[in-house]
């Protein structure tokens, strides 16, 4: 299928930013699309209410690729208010834009940052859901992964 991506996310896509993990991280998340069979992982470091670290490992298209690693660039050295906040739509505006196709790869990425924050808060002794809300475990918003 033709489509084009922005410069930013060719860019995002060649020069991932927070790439890797973090090995004593205060919170991880891992989500998949069950269509696609793309898996994201997030992992944060977390000092009093900022996000002080984070890494991602993207086993996904580019797009997906894209997106994790302008999401991770949107939280680092932000409040984790201000990551709970963070839309997919906020993470495509940040890209430029994606093909309408591709919309649902950026949703993953909204989905890891708040599974490592549901899991910062587990491990803390707080139920998360009242705070971090549902997060899904897949992508269910369209029908274009194959
Ligand atoms: Fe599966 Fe992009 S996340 S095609």
């Amino acid at each position: 299928m033709a489509f084009s991506y922005s410069e930013k996310v060719m860019d995002h896509f060649a020069n991932p930013r927070n790439v890797g993990e973090i090995a004593d991280a205060d919170g991880v998340g891992e989500v998949g699309n069950s269509k696609c069979g793309d898996i994201m992982k997030m992992y944060l470091k977390i000092e009093g209410n900022t996000i002080v670290d984070v890494k991602f490992k993207t086993f996904g298209c580019g797009a997906a690729i894209a997106t994790s690693s302008m999401a991770t660039e949107l939280i680092k050295g932000k409040t984790i208010d201000d990551a709970l906040k963070l839309t997919n739509k906020a993470v495509m505006e940040a890209l430029d834009g994606l093909p309408p196709v591709k919309v649902h790869c950026s949703v993953l990425a909204e989905q890891a940052i708040k599974s490592a924050l549901s899991d910062y808060y587990t491990r803390q002794g707080i139920d998360p859901t009242p705070i971090v809300g549902d997060i899904g475990d897949h992508c269910d918003h369209c029908d274009h992964c194959e």
